[in-house]
């Protein structure tokens, strides 16, 4: 397809989704490491907190949620009465996969007494084995909030776990995961990075490895690096985290320059979570046309997930 074809073509899906989207009664989230297109259609874009609050508060029967599964399987449990569809299924997480639930159940089991927390990016199974969800916006404000002898679980994220461990001084038992998106950042490059930059502040996604958190300015969610780029006086900053975000980062502040951190092994120089790519404009057409695929959660793991999720939600207030 030529150059003006292929405009044309993405103009032409754009306009037929937002038709679908209200002819179906249906709302747009996106998470900000979707690809910009759709994060641009979407109705609310956001973190992972942020999707599962705007989730609970929406009016319409359908919501697409443009992320990954975990996501889906978040907003489908907050709200069992809704259609929440995903663009495609397969959009999975290597550190929700990095966890099934019989393993952390084991996990528990071999460790009484412990408060459970698990990171959002876990199944619906797992969730249910939960004593609260945190997400990286508020995993650290939830953990303060435990009494300081309180013995902690924490899953499945071991470096935005060890963050919060050296932050706090705690000692929280750490469930073995990771992100494989996030541990593949190059250190070597973000050193050279900064000595090629020294006007750049270093912005980091707590998933990152505990040597890439060491050399950032700023550590937080998505949302939060995001805000700090906005807010900052300086005018660049190195970002580690999926190259996503940056979409949102140099639309709002089109005057300052983002420069991705790529990952060891690349010749391009971002790093793209493949799960995240999977959705595109054609897959969201489609699943507002077909109303599939559908998140399904059974009733009784979703009766028990919900729990840890409200109470989240009820300690980030
Ligand atoms: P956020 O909490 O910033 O949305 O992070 C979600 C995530 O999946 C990071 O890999």
């Amino acid at each position: 397809m030529k150059a003006d074809e292929k405009a044309t073509y993405g103009e032409e899906l754009k306009e037929e989704i937002k038709r679908l989207k209200k002819e179906k009664g249906a709302v747009i989230l996106a998470h900000y490491y979707q690809q910009g297109d759709i994060q641009d259609l979407a109705d609310f874009i956001g973190d992972s907190l942020a999707l599962a609050q705007i989730a609970r508060t929406l009016k319409e029967d359908v919501i697409v949620l443009c992320g990954v599964h975990f996501m889906g399987e978040t907003a489908k449990i907050l709200c069992p009465e809704k259609t929440v569809l995903v663009p495609d299924e397969n959009a999975g997480c290597s550190l929700a996969d990095s966890c099934q639930a019989d393993d952390f159940a084991k996990f528990i089991k071999d460790h009484p007494d412990h408060t459970v927390l698990s990171y959002v990016n876990t199944s619906a199974a797992v969730k249910a084995l939960t004593d609260i969800v945190v997400t990286s916006s508020n995993a650290l404000s939830i953990v303060n909030k435990l009494p300081e002898d309180a013995k902690i679980i924490f899953g499945p994220d071991r470096n935005l776990g060890g963050y919060i461990n050296r932050i706090t001084g705690r000692d929280m038992l750490l469930w073995n995961g990771a992100c494989h998106v996030h541990e593949q950042f190059s250190v070597e490059k973000l050193i050279e990075l900064k000595k090629a930059n020294p006007d750049a502040e270093v912005l980091a996604h707590p998933e990152c490895k505990k040597v890439v958190l060491m050399l950032a300015d700023v550590v937080g969610s998505t949302a939060k690096l995001l805000k700090y780029s906005q807010e900052s006086d300086c005018k660049k900053f190195i970002v580690a985290t999926e190259s996503g975000i940056l979409h949102e980062m140099r639309k709002s502040c089109p005057d300052k320059e983002f420069i991705p951190l790529p990952p060891t092994d690349s010749t391009c120089g971002c790093n793209d979570c493949s799960y995240m790519k999977l959705n595109t404009l054609e897959k969201l057409r489609d699943c507002l046309k077909n109303g599939y695929p559908a998140i399904e959660v059974d009733a009784e793991t979703a009766s028990k997930a919900v729990k840890p999720i409200e109470r989240m939600l009820e300690m980030s207030k």
